[in-house]
């Protein structure tokens, strides 16, 4: 058991200002306000910003940048044509596939642009690097590691062709149903904050451009081209903008803008965020894009500050250089932007043709995401020593479940990267177990469907080719005899067939999106087919099917298969039979997150939940391996004897998933984010209007309680806290110790390995509430992450650990008067190993400068 211990200290912890400034936050045009008892300060990051704020509450913008010589003389010579076309994008000739292109202008040398995405690896036809997902990433604490990753997407950014990396996203994770929540990192700001800035540095550092997206307040995917989301200037400050706030800090190049609405207004309209705060406030100097298609004028986008219209070029094409000529748009506006554009490639060595790229390094990046993979592993439950797997329990082992068989190695749209290889954790799992070793499959759940019962007219539905511009039909009947819950699903190459049963069209083709809102497990099938899936409950009775082919240009491929209640039934007692038989079950259980649309239920969908219930009592040595985006809730873990959290674990998921079963490696994951209880009791529980919004508008109403800080703030026992994650051996803590530093305070203590193996713990530093800033009526969390460090320790090893608490961690953001404030007078800190198992607590006095 780690032991409590408690320090008082009176020790007066000065939190110096680096640069006390007056500077207000520039989204409200409330008056100047002058400094109070309490100092502000602008710690942490801010780069060197625009003049104080005026008196009288205008708000201060940005002076213009000074353009270098090169710049000022490209500027002089480009056409209005010119300028315009490179402020937008266009088709890419030499189709490589990523997302974006802006052509370049060979007249004066101006080479093209390349945009990829993405957060989890290159995005682009060719063969890259899938890494785990950001959000496992994320897990491992570690801003080294995160460096690590930017470097690997930065290199085979540029190998790839590329020049601009449309990552990474920092979004909060602010409610567990919001579909990119693997794409992003943490719902706690410092953590992400922490987090992005390493990567950016990684990315850059590698010559890419790395775009920071998407500003902001994009933390879900229901209606997000549209909907309105209100944060109050505190929360904005405290929760959402840390994360840009860091990038900007860090040197990110581009700042993407979000599809939603902030306040009222455009996120690519938005003056008050895309002009006042990221440039006027921040000092932002690289260039702003439009998310793709977020543009919605010509005049208002580009006056706000969004500088590049993608992925095409309505508004700043044609109808741009219209509303230049017709004097609605100043030629200046056009000039800024294609100033902040040229300026930041000539940073990035992107107005000369690249002559060499490197080479990719497929190895280095396997390593990387082996080492990521294991990192973010997160044991979530361990009872009675199930894991790691020795001894008998490593030599008779049941696999269960569709996961288990085929890799889960990332997300849907734009962060899905077509993977360099692929092992199945099956495949995994008997290697490192051995030739004498049992190791046995189930599939359990079938994501995929059987061959459909016979129809008539007799017809193969299971393996259809169809020629190129030959169109193939098929009219029949299906007769089943008991009313029962079916699922269909068709995997195809090509131009989707269009399917009917009773005249119903099972996998209707909506214009846009086909094809790229998928990805994970359940969207393809093993062979590469793309899969569609439509759950119906038929009666009993005859049913008349059609279906419909187009070949194509290239022909197609296509099979219809089905599950209805008796497949399912078998599927079940297979795996229920394989658990009994085995020493040891290893159930993988998924859920397919995807860009473009938020989950619908905590649950982990189909029916794996009664089949974990039926596995676990029929094996109580049951662990799950989670491959999931966010939070599930889990009516069954008590059932469970272990629980491992995998996320999506990119290529090398399956060694990395057998390695931590069988304790070649410590779980080094610690949850990022707060699993809650159930679906009623999580901060965007119980009020549309905060999720998922109402008539178009949503409201932060949780302010800056955002995540673990809700809970806290709200009694709120979660499934699994902030923080959590186990390791397979004990630590202990010991000795806390505050003491002044230059830039807040600093508190050391020491951690002991008390088990027999070498382990990794995560080290974490709450902070509690200045009393100073509570008596002037400042809203602050319970206890904010102030600070973290993962440790690894060999058995009986200790260290002494100290880490820094900043002063800009202590302040809050004083919404009266537009700043930062340091949070004064006596501050509570504790050290923990997760936001509810808290083994250290000491006080301080933090003074005014
Ligand atoms: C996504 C962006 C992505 C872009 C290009 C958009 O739909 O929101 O994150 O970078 O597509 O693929």
């Amino acid at each position: 058991m780690p032991h409590a211990a408690s320090q008082e200290q009176d020790e007066s912890a000065t939190a110096p200002a680096p640069r006390p400034t007056r500077r207000r936050l520039l989204l409200t045009l409330a008056g100047a306000a002058a400094l109070s008892a309490v100092t502000a300060v602008t710690a942490g990051g801010g780069r060197a910003v625009a003049a104080p704020a005026p008196p009288g509450g205008r708000t201060a913008r940005p002076a213009a940048a000074r353009l270098s010589e090169r710049v000022s003389a490209l500027l002089a010579r480009l056409t209005l044509d010119e300028k315009t076309a490179l402020l937008h994008g266009a088709t890419d000739p030499a189709g490589l596939g990523q997302a974006g292109y802006v052509p370049g202008i060979p007249r004066l040398g101006i080479p093209a642009l390349r945009l990829a995405d993405g957060p989890a690896g290159v995005r682009v036809v060719r063969r890259a690097t899938a890494l785990p997902a950001p959000v496992m990433l994320a897990a491992a604490f570690d801003p080294a590691l995160a460096r690590a990753y930017g470097q690997v997407i930065g290199h085979e950014g540029r190998a790839l062709g590329q020049d601009v990396l449309l990552s990474p996203m920092v979004n909060l994770i602010r409610t567990p149903y919001a579909g990119r929540n693997f794409e992003t990192f943490s719902e706690d700001p410092l953590l992400s904050a922490d987090l992005v800035a390493e990567e950016i540095r990684g990315i850059q550092g590698e010559g890419l451009v790395a775009t920071v997206k998407h500003l902001a307040l994009n933390n879900q995917e229901h209606d997000r081209m549209s909907v309105d989301v209100r944060a109050g200037e505190q929360t904005l400050h405290e929760t959402e903008l840390r994360g840009f706030e860091a990038a900007v800090a860090a040197g990110a190049g581009a700042v993407m803008a979000a599809y939603n609405k902030v306040d009222g207004v455009h996120a690519t309209e938005n003056s008050a965020l895309l002009t006042d705060v990221l440039r006027g406030l921040w000092g932002f100097d690289g260039w702003v894009m439009s998310d793709w298609g977020a543009v919605h004028s010509t005049d208002a986008a580009l006056t706000a500050g969004c500088d590049m219209e993608m992925p095409g070029g309505t508004y700043f094409g044609a109808a741009l250089r219209r509303a230049v000529t017709e004097g609605r748009v100043p030629r200046d506006a056009v000039d800024t932007a294609v100033g902040r554009l040229l300026s930041a490639r000539e940073r990035f060595g992107l107005l000369d043709e690249a002559t060499t790229r490197p080479a990719r390094d497929a190895a280095a990046g396997a390593r990387l995401a082996l080492r990521v993979a294991t990192a973010g592993a997160t044991l979530l439950r361990n009872t009675a020593r199930t894991l790691p797997l020795t001894g008998r329990a490593a030599r008779s082992i049941a696999v269960i479940g569709p996961s288990g068989a085929v890799p889960f190695v990332s997300g849907g749209g734009s962060a899905h990267v077509v993977p360099d290889t692929a092992t199945s954790p099956l495949d995994a799992l008997r290697t490192r177990a051995g030739a004498r070793a049992t190791v046995t499959y189930a599939l359990g759940e079938d994501p995929y469907g059987k061959p459909l019962p016979a129809t008539r007219p007799a017809r193969d539905l299971d393996a259809v080719g169809v020629a190129a511009h030959e169109t193939w039909s098929h009219r029949g009947t299906l007769t089943t005899t008991a009313d029962d819950d079916w699922s269909f699903f068709v995997h195809y190459s090509g131009t989707r067939p269009r399917i009917t049963l009773d005249g119903d069209d099972l996998f209707p083709v909506r214009p846009g999106v086909a094809g790229y809102f998928t990805g994970g497990l359940g969207g393809r099938a093993a062979d590469g087919l793309s899969v569609r899936r439509a759950d119906r409950r038929l009666a009993a009775g005859t049913h008349t099917l059609t279906v419909t082919a187009r070949g194509g240009a290239q022909g197609q491929l296509f099979r219809l298969r089905a599950a209805n209640g008796a497949t399912r039934a078998a599927d079940l007692a297979e795996a229920v039979t394989a658990a009994r038989a085995a020493h040891s079950a290893v159930l993988f259980a998924y859920e397919d997150a995807t860009e473009g649309r938020d989950r619908t239920s905590l649950a982990l969908p189909g029916r794996q939940e009664a089949l974990i219930e039926a596995v676990t009592a029929a094996n109580p040595r049951t662990t799950v391996v989670l491959n999931t985006s966010s939070a599930v809730t889990m009516p069954w873990l008590a059932k469970t004897a272990a629980v491992l959290q995998m996320y999506y674990p990119g290529q090398e998921g399956a060694a990395a998933t057998a390695a931590v079963l069988f304790g070649d490696a410590d779980p080094g994951g610690r949850l990022t984010q707060t699993f809650p209880a159930t679906e009623e009791r999580h901060p965007t529980a119980g009020d549309p209007r905060r999720y998922p919004g109402k008539d178009g508008v949503e409201e932060y109403g949780e302010g800056i309680h955002v995540g673990h800080r809700w809970y806290d703030a709200h009694d709120e026992t979660p499934l699994f806290p902030f923080g959590h994650g186990l390791s397979y051996t004990t630590f202990v803590y010991a000795a806390p110790w505050i003491t002044r530093a230059d830039d807040g305070l600093d508190i050391a203590f020491t951690v002991v390995n008390t088990g027999t193996r070498t382990g990794i713990e995560v080290a974490q530093v709450y902070a509690g509430p200045s009393p100073d800033l509570a008596a002037l009526g400042i809203d602050q969390p319970r206890r904010i992450l102030a600070g973290y460090r993962r440790l690894r320790l060999a058995p009986g090893e200790q260290r002494r650990v100290t880490v820094r608490v900043t002063a800009r961690t202590l302040s809050s953001w004083d919404p009266a008067r537009h700043r930062w404030v340091l949070g004064t007078g006596r501050r509570r800190l504790w050290v923990g190993s997760s936001s509810r198992a808290l083994h250290l607590t000491a006080e301080t006095r933090v003074g005014a400068p």
